[in-house]
Formats: C-alpha cells, sequence, structure tokens
C-alpha cells in the first residue's frame, strides 16, 4: 500500500486500562486531525503487577486488535508492556511501533540538572529496569533512583487525586527517592499524570526546591508526531480526528472514569466492548 493511503488511517493506542487516555489525550492535543483507536484492556488490569510473560501474553492479543482496525502506527501506551514487550511487539508488526519508557526517559535525560533521575512506576516496570536502561543509553553517567508506586494506580482510578489520603500515599513513596537526593522526577505510569499536581507539591515540599517532573505522556506525543512526519505518515486533513474508544469490560462504568481522564471530551457512543 502507498504511504500516501496509509496517512489516512488512525493511530492504535492501547493499555491495561484506563490510564493509556492520558496518552491518547496528549496525542489528541499535539496531533488533533489524526484519528485514534484506544483500546483499555480493563478486564484484565492490572499488568504492573503480573510476570513478563503474562504481560507479553496480553500485550500480544491487544496489539492483534488494534491490527485488526486497520491502524498506521501502534503506540504502546502502558509503561509495563513498554517495558517489558516492545521488541516482541516491533518484530509482529509491519508499521512503527511507539513505546512510552524511551521517549520519557530521553526527556528525563534532557531535564535533569545534575543527573540523578528518580523513578515511579508499577512493580514490573521498576523491576525490569527499563528506565534505566532507557535513560543510560542516552547518557550512561546518569544516576537512576527507582521506587515502586502501585497504590496510585487505584488512586487515579477511583479520582482520588488530592487529599489527605493521595499525599499520604505519595510521601511515602516519595521518601526513598527525596532521601537520596534525586533532582528529577519521571513519571513512570499511565496512571500518574492524573496525581501531578498533587506529586509536585508534595516534591516541593518534601525536598525543598522545585523539581523538573517529567510525564511520558506528552514526551510520547512530542516523539509519535515527529515519527509520523519522518515515515510519511501524517495525516494531511484539517478536520478534527476522531477518537474511538475499544474496551475489553464494563463500558458504562469506562465512560464516567474516561471523562475525568479525557477532560470530558469523550461521547458515550463512541465506547465500544470488545472480545479480545
Ligand atoms: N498501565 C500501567 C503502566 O503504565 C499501569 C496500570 C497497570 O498496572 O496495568 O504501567
Amino acid at each position: 500500500m502507498k504511504v500516501s493511503q496509509n496517512r489516512t488511517k488512525a493511530i492504535g493506542v492501547f493499555d491495561s486500562g484506563l490510564g493509556g487516555l492520558t496518552v491518547a489525550r496528549a496525542i489528541r492535543n499535539q496531533l488533533p486531525s489524526e484519528d485514534i483507536v484506544f483500546l483499555g484492556d480493563i478486564a484484565r488490569v492490572p499488568y504492573g503487577s503480573r510476570s513478563s510473560s503474562t504481560v507479553c501474553k496480553y500485550a500480544q492479543a491487544c496489539a492483534k486488535t488494534l491490527h485488526e482496525q486497520n491502524i498506521k502506527v501502534l503506540v504502546v501506551a502502558c509503561n509495563t508492556v513498554s517495558a517489558v514487550a516492545l521488541e516482541l511487539l516491533r518484530k509482529n508488526c509491519n508499521y512503527p511501533v511507539l513505546g512510552v519508557i524511551e521517549p520519557g526517559a530521553r526527556e528525563g535525560a534532557n531535564v535533569t540538572p545534575g543527573g540523578h533521575i528518580g523513578v515511579i512506576a508499577t512493580h514490573r516496570t521498576v523491576a525490569s529496569g527499563g528506565y534505566e536502561k532507557a535513560i543510560k543509553l542516552v547518557d550512561s553517567t546518569i544516576k537512576i533512583t527507582s521506587n515502586p508506586a502501585p497504590l496510585l494506580v487505584p488512586l487515579a482510578e477511583e479520582g482520588w487525586v488530592d487529599g489527605e489520603v493521595a499525599k499520604l500515599v505519595i510521601q511515602r513513596y516519595l521518601e526513598p527517592l527525596v532521601s537520596v537526593n534525586i533532582d528529577t522526577l519521571i513519571l513512570g505510569c499511565t496512571h500518574y499524570p492524573l496525581l501531578r499536581h498533587t506529586i509536585e507539591e508534595q516534591l516541593e515540599k518534601m525536598s525543598g526546591r522545585q523539581l523538573p517532573v517529567v510525564d511520558s505522556a506528552l514526551a510520547t506525543a512530542k516523539e509519535l508526531q515527529l515519527l509520523l512526519e519522518k515515515s510519511g505518515l501524517s495525516c494531511q486533513e484539517d478536520t478534527k480526528g476522531s477518537l474511538t474508544i475499544l474496551v475489553t469490560d464494563m463500558p458504562e462504568k469506562f465512560s464516567e472514569t474516561a471523562m475525568r481522564f479525557l477532560d470530558g471530551i469523550i461521547l458515550k457512543e463512541n465506547i465500544i466492548q470488545v472480545d479480545i
């Protein structure tokens, strides 16, 4: 198929659940005329506490479902999948596959003032060392300290993004990072950008200074734009692109939470349940 025909195809984005909508939102803001098909595997979330082989199996099923939607590029919004299954997905796709870890790591390496980056992510992402490897590729002298922050996922899902509970949980997770004097923090999980304000507030309070906080979702949207331009796959239309959401369970519950993740830009009729 000619590149010009591929330009009009959609961008496929998937995540273990809802959190990847933060990536879909960033892509929509960065590339408003592109059509996006987002798949949230909410029947099987969370991936972050599962084994690498299970995550790979789930990731392949998600990629296959989006492949059937005739996409031109696959964005793996899930940090956990990006950490353990990206190469496998790249091997099986005949279009570009972009994960969230490499863009987030590159941005972190660019903004760190003194070369000590803290990463918060799921257990599986931290165990994989994915951020460490990606940051070291940019600059091997950068020091990285990671800490799993799994409870931030359900807090974000429930909309408990500020208030006493969120603050206490965030303090517990940041403490080991602040105590070793990190100078930059990477939000290495799809859900954490929803708590960004509270995370920044607590980080400043605990470290006594304002530190750069990197959101992998924004970094990924920017790299996606460059990737599409470079491969001649950018949509040439001026009209607003569509956003279709596929979910593997409970579309009704999903639409409520999705509104929160997408600042209310999603229509109920655009949420479709699929079996994968
Ligand atoms: N999407 C996952 C990630 O970014 C968080 C939720 C999960 O554990 O599945 O790592």
